[in-house]
């Protein structure tokens, strides 16, 4: 029911204590993993409509069912707004949304993983004016740290890929450490309560429970 989601529940009340540490490892060495061959299809098809659209490129990392990267695109009519998820189901509820949203012609959905795609998108020198990590999987328990985007080792590339980062979640520690990681990496990155505006189905959905939600901005 809408308006009943649980809160995240974790034995973590605060910053990993190991985060500065893999952070700093991760800023350290290179991530070395293989792209699928999906992966870089999707990111060639994207490759080619960014050359051809030439805005500035705006990013909606995880955009589920492509609610947001919607409202973005309008928001940022000047822009080029890329929703990215790798649910199939989720980023099928979008393309019918986008079909029926005769004001919007700046906007792409696309399936992909996220750590590929930032992997790719590093290496081949494409940069983002802005990024959205609207409501990551929190990954609650300790030892998933190395999952949340903080912790996990495509942080450096997220990083090269430029811009303002802008990531909201409903769980407090999932923000003081994405705020910690990137002060480790030498950025700037202030935590707020977020007075929802409902930009997400998930921000509604967990405003609509009472959750207090948080935003992490890095200029
Ligand atoms: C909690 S949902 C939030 C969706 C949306 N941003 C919102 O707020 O309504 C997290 C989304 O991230 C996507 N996701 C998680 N890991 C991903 C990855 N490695 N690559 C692409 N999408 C991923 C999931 O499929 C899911 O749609």
């Amino acid at each position: 029911m809408f308006g009943n989601s649980r809160e995240v529940a974790s034995s973590q009340r605060q910053a990993h204590p190991r985060l500065v540490e893999i952070v700093g490892r991760h800023l350290r060495e290179p991530f070395r993993k293989p792209i699928s061959d999906a992966s870089r299809a999707a990111f060639d098809a994207l490759a080619a409509r960014v050359e051809d659209a030439s805005r500035p490129l705006v990013l909606d990392a995880g955009c589920g069912t492509g609610a947001s990267t919607l409202a973005l695109a309008r928001r940022h009519r000047e822009a080029f707004v890329v929703g990215v998820d790798k649910s199939r189901a989720r980023l099928e509820v979008g393309q019918r949304a986008l079909a029926c949203a005769d004001d919007v012609a700046n906007a792409l959905l696309l399936r992909c993983d996220l750590v590929d795609l930032w992997l790719l998108a590093a290496r081949a020198g494409m940069r983002f004016e802005r990024q959205y990590l609207l409501y990551p999987n929190p990954w609650p328990k300790p030892e998933y740290v190395m999952r949340r985007w903080p912790g996990h080792p495509v942080l450096p590339a997220i990083l090269a890929c430029g811009g303002a980062l802008e990531l909201r979640t409903n769980w407090d520690v999932y923000a003081l450490e994405w705020a910690e990681a990137l002060r480790v990496a030498g950025r700037e990155a202030c935590v707020e309560l977020l007075i929802p505006d409902g930009l997400t189905p998930f921000e509604a959905k967990y405003a609509a429970s009472g959750h207090r939600l948080w935003r992490v901005e890095s200029p």
